[in-house]
């Protein structure tokens, strides 16, 4: 019998209860997202006023994405403070209710319980030591933290006295921070001794510390103790968390911030050039991640919410802080990994906790998956309602896994697509409208006008079932509104392929009920254990070492990573390929960007397939890696076609 979930045609309805409860049913989805596009104006008008406004907005938004004149303005006369949204207006009616939830790495380690009345004095402290080292309105602050409760105090802080913060994965290499450190033209990095993740402890801050080396003298550096691991110290330049915080006043007064004043910037990966700074700003933002956050997760008062996800991605800042805590959430921190001490550690806090809504990736679920059931089965998985994923698409087997296993059969799957650019969820089935269909990301939220293009004409499709590229038509107020310094680089990337229209990159399916099903990128980003990132900059970092001559990376399916990173390395005449260079470079590329870039496969390529004018064929390289020789298309422009023979002949084994 095959199994109704690997077919397309599996579909699963709400239950009874799920609409019963859920915020948004079938009818009033169709009504809500019908009058949401007709009338976007008197709909955001209405939905703005989830954010206390210190002056409310009368102009809903003035957007343009005609080429040469792309801007975005959302709710852009009104003025707010983002962290007294998050903080000060629950005071009143939930101080003593948890906000935050912190799991610590190591099991054995006491939970902590911080309930918002707390986390206003600690954001207030953090707040008043910023100002204190001499942080203003506007200036940038890169937090380089682990998954601690002060990673979130830090963002809060930023906002309350509006700075912009740059979160930096505490997984990236100095290099990798010092570029970031540098490209936002940051006052103060905040950082922590030691990162303990999975029983290790990642040296966060002499990564810090080779970093600022590359960085001005001014950029100060506030240090909070999480091991209590050695660290160097340089008087005048860093500064103690733990120290200052016992002097530092509790409160901050909240600073009023327009709209469309930057919230932060967050370094994501194109499929061009370094990464760029994407600028989510206060007003839009928030609105947009608030009210995603309550519709898709369903979540009530009473809930455990816990997105897995670290704060150093934009699932960690628009579904562990900001929408949440804008919605008076209480929502979960977790320090960890799925896999240590052992592979039942996501379950174990599930059941300790009594979460509600568990929101992961796709790889995690593979993961899990692979070690067995047995490890979900010992835990008592009654208290959840509502799973989520997000980050790539998810297999059919996996999705069933987590609905089966996990979910027990009960709980709704929300497979939400959205990226960095976006802010929050543009398309996701809602838990008490949608039916789900594994690996279907199904439904636009409200606002979200998806459509199909022709790669090649450019055309709208407007026929289903259809393929092409998946565009949005028109803006939503969680969008960004620029790259960090470069406009025009925002332009190019987004706007000048499919003129009109917001172009996401990523390659989508509509099925003939009308649903999407995103197919991956369509560019040269790939996703590794859902992880975003540009084989350009794995290029760059390879060619950075002195024996390497040339090099292509491509992804290809993996198991459990999804994409795992495939490079073809040239080496300079006078280098032979041996097993230590190999490990040499996959060392020096983990040093250059980060343990996430480390690559999977490389292989030694005496040349590279070119056309004439010079130009790599990445096409035939994805498909030798992917092992798909059949499909490898027109081989006849390339300046030497044997060069394919060579490379297929040595491909590696994945
Ligand atoms: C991919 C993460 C399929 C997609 C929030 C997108 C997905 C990129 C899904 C953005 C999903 C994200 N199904 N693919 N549910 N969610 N993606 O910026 O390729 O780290 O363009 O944002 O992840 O990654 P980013």
């Amino acid at each position: 019998m095959t199994n109704p979930a690997q077919s397309e045609t599996a579909v699963f309805p709400p239950s009874p209860e799920t609409i019963a409860r859920a915020h948004v049913d079938a009818a009033k989805y169709d009504a809500m997202y019908a009058a949401s596009v007709a009338d976007p104006e008197a709909f955001w008008t209405e939905h703005g006023k989830r954010i206390d406004w210190i002056k409310p907005f009368t102009k809903v938004r003035n957007v343009s994405f005609e080429p040469g004149n792309i801007h975005i303005e959302w709710f852009g006369d009104g003025t707010l403070n983002v962290a007294a949204n998050c903080i000060d207006r629950h005071l009143e009616t939930r101080g003593d209710q948890t906000a935050i939830i912190f799991e610590p790495d190591d099991p054995d380690e006491a939970a902590e319980h911080i309930t918002y009345a707390q986390l206003h004095r600690r954001v207030c402290r953090m707040a008043n030591i910023l100002e204190t080292m001499g942080v203003r309105k506007g200036d940038r602050v890169v937090i380089y933290l682990p998954m601690i409760p002060e990673a979130a105090y830090a963002m809060l802080a930023c906002a309350r006295i509006g700075a912009i913060h740059s979160i930096v994965f505490a997984g990236f290499s100095p290099d990798a921070l010092a570029a970031r450190v540098n490209g936002c033209d940051a006052k103060v990095v905040i950082t922590a001794d030691h990162a303990p993740r999975g029983g290790r402890k990642t040296p966060l801050k002499s990564n810090a510390d080779a970093a600022l080396l590359h960085c001005k003298d001014t950029v100060k550096c506030l240090v909070v103790k999480r091991t209590g691991g050695q660290t160097t110290w340089v008087e005048g330049r860093d500064h103690d968390y733990n120290e200052m915080v016992l002097e530092a006043n509790d409160y901050s007064r909240p600073v009023e911030m327009n709209a469309e004043d930057p919230l932060f910037i967050l370094y994501t990966s194109g499929s061009t050039g370094q990464p760029k700074g994407v600028v989510h700003t206060s007003g839009g933002y928030l609105a947009y991640a608030a009210m995603t956050h309550e519709i898709t997760f369903d979540y009530h008062d009473g809930d455990v919410y816990w997105c897995t996800a670290d704060v150093g991605w934009v699932t960690g800042h628009s579904y562990i802080v900001y929408g949440p805590l804008a919605n008076g959430a209480t929502t979960l921190m977790f320090e960890g990994v799925p896999t240590w001490p052992d592979a039942s550690r996501f379950w174990q806090v599930c059941e300790k906790h009594k979460v509600t809504q568990f929101y992961t990736a796709p790889t995690a679920i593979r993961a899990l998956m692979g070690q067995g059931k047995g490890f979900v089965e010992k835990c008592d998985l009654s208290s959840l309602r509502l799973l989520g994923t997000v980050g790539e698409p998810i297999n059919p087997e996996a999705w069933t896994w987590y609905n089966e296993v996990v979910g027990q059969g009960r709980c709704p799957i929300v497979d939400t697509w959205w990226q960095t650019e976006t802010g929050g969820h543009l398309l996701t089935p809602l838990p008490g409208a949608h039916a789900t269909k594994p690996g279907a990301a199904m439904k636009p939220f409200f606002g979200v006008q998806p459509v199909v293009l022709d790669p090649q004409s450019g055309e709208e499709i407007h026929e289903s079932p259809t393929e092409g590229v998946l565009c949005i038509k028109d803006s939503w107020p969680g969008q960004m509104r620029t790259v960090w310094g470069d406009h025009e680089r925002f332009e190019k990337t987004y706007f000048s392929d499919y003129k009109g229209y917001y172009f996401s990159g990523d390659g989508c399916r509509r099925d003939a009920d009308g649903d999407y099903w995103i197919t991956g990128r369509v560019d040269d980003v790939i996703n590794v254990s859902g992880h975003r990132m540009g084989t350009a900059e794995v290029e760059s970092a390879l060619v950075a070492h002195a024996a390497v001559a040339e090099a292509a990376v491509v992804g290809y399916p993996h198991e459990i990573k999804g994409q795992g990173i495939y490079c073809y390395v040239t080496l300079m005449n006078d280098r032979e390929p041996s097993e230590e260079l190999r490990k040499e470079l996959r060392s020096w590329v983990r040093t250059e960007i980060g343990p996430i870039a480390s690559p999977d496969v490389i292989q030694w390529a005496p040349g590279l397939p070119k056309t004439r004018s010079g130009k790599i064929m990445r096409r035939i390289l994805r498909k030798i890696a992917e092992n798909d020789y059949g499909a490898l298309g027109d081989t006849s422009t390339l300046a030497d076609p044997s060069v394919v023979d060579d490379l297929i002949a040595n491909r590696a084994a994945t």
